[in-house]
């Protein structure tokens, strides 16, 4: 779970932070802020994916058990320990939405259950559900108060029909941080799946999965891991794994994937079963070396230096005139911090900012920053000075 902590008691350098900075070319030219939209890769993890590449360029399918292995076995524990997981719990996807699509379209519905989505959700979270209509189930919207999503609101939306909610972990627009463990109890207590999209949380903050009654969960590589564009992770809780049927199936979503004529469609016994077919293993090898850079840095190091520098940016905007956006509660706020100019639209002062070296980004008419482990106070300084 994510450990208790406040802007003021972190450090927002240190050695490892500055040594990590070093490996991202990015950071060297610009105060590049946006790691909730596209993060940079660092020379690592290029190297990586070459490493893989080259492989296949110089062996061909030669090596091709080897990479199945190892992608099951060493590149999917450390991803198990990065978010609390057990290797049978992760499948590779390509992205979050298809992580959530497994499961909106993996539950056996019946005409006239219902689906609760809160009404600021990314597209991904909501169409999926959307699609669900063709079946006969109803789309449940839960209404946010001040970009807030609340656990009574979910409550109170349940009945006995509700099947699944899928939610955000963080929200993207203004970076609201949900109370993750309390809905998961609601779940729990009501018989109700809960599927999280954790693409704007896994990276920036700390998660450890075995603590928490979620079922399923989801992030793509390219945000807040510093991963290749095309990788994701798809989390399938052990005790969830039969609940939830594959809906694109394969040679891979069985186990005798070298006998391919002895048709028999036996799921494997752990989340793989939702891999279908080959996946990208070049940008898993990247994946893997962001992965790793986590590992060494340590989560929790690296939640606390993130909410060091969102909590740092955040004073200083305020001071300069700035109205923050972002449900800033210890317990609320996340890696992302929206934020308004009193009279200047967003898309302008965006622009500038371009121009002056700073990439921010700009959702529903706020500005919004999200700071990673690369950055450091002077990427926020360079922010607020260029700051109309
Ligand atoms: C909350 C959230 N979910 C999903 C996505 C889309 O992610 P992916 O391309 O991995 O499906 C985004 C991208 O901005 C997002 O912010």
């Amino acid at each position: 779970m994510l450990c208790a902590m406040n802007a003021t008691e972190t450090t927002v350098r240190s050695d490892d932070f500055d040594r990590a900075r070093q490996d991202f070319p990015i950071a060297q030219r610009r105060a590049y802020l946006n790691n909730a939209s596209i993060g940079p890769l660092s020379n690592r993890v290029v190297a990586a994916v070459d490493a893989f590449m080259a492989d296949v360029r110089d062996n061909g399918r030669n090596n091709y058990p080897h990479w199945c292995r190892h992608a099951d076995t060493a590149i999917k524990d450390r991803i198990g320990r990065l978010i609390g997981a057990d290797r049978s719990e992760i499948a590779f996807v390509k992205n979050t939405t298809e992580g959530l699509a497994i499961v909106a379209n993996g539950v056996d519905w019946r005409p006239g259950d219902n689906v609760i989505v809160p009404d600021i959700e990314y597209p991904s979270n909501v169409y999926c559900c959307m699609n669900l209509k063709r079946w006969g189930v109803e789309l449940r919207w839960v209404k946010s108060r001040q970009g807030r999503i609340l656990v009574e609101d979910l409550r109170e939306a349940m009945d006995s029909r509700t099947r699944l909610v899928s939610i955000s972990s963080v929200q993207f627009s203004n970076g609201f941080r949900h109370d993750i463990a309390a809905t998961g109890e609601l779940c729990r207590d009501r018989g109700v799946l809960l599927s999280l999209d954790a693409i704007q949380w896994v990276g920036a903050l700390h998660i450890d999965m075995a603590s928490l009654p979620v079922d399923f969960m989801a992030f793509g590589g390219h945000k807040w891991m510093l991963a290749p564009i095309g990788t994701g992770v798809f989390y399938c809780n052990k005790n969830a794994l039969d609940k939830i049927r594959p809906s694109v199936v394969g040679y891979h979503s069985v186990d005798k994937s070298e006998d391919h004529m002895d048709y028999d469609l036996d799921f494997r016994p752990n989340a793989g079963r939702f891999e279908e077919a080959l996946v990208n293993f070049p940008g898993i090898h990247g994946l893997d070396a962001a992965v790793q850079t986590f590992l060494e840095l340590g989560m929790p190091r690296v939640t606390r230096h993130i909410l060091g520098l969102t909590g740092l940016a955040a004073d200083t905007l305020k001071r300069k005139g700035y109205e923050i956006l972002s449900p800033w509660r210890d317990s609320e706020r996340s890696g992302i911090l929206s934020f308004r100019h009193p009279s200047t639209p967003a898309d302008e002062i965006a622009q500038r900012m371009r121009d002056a070296g700073v990439d921010l980004a700009v959702r529903a008419g706020a500005l919004r920053i999200s700071p990673s482990f690369y950055n450091n106070s002077s990427d926020i300084t360079r922010l607020v000075e260029a700051l109309p």
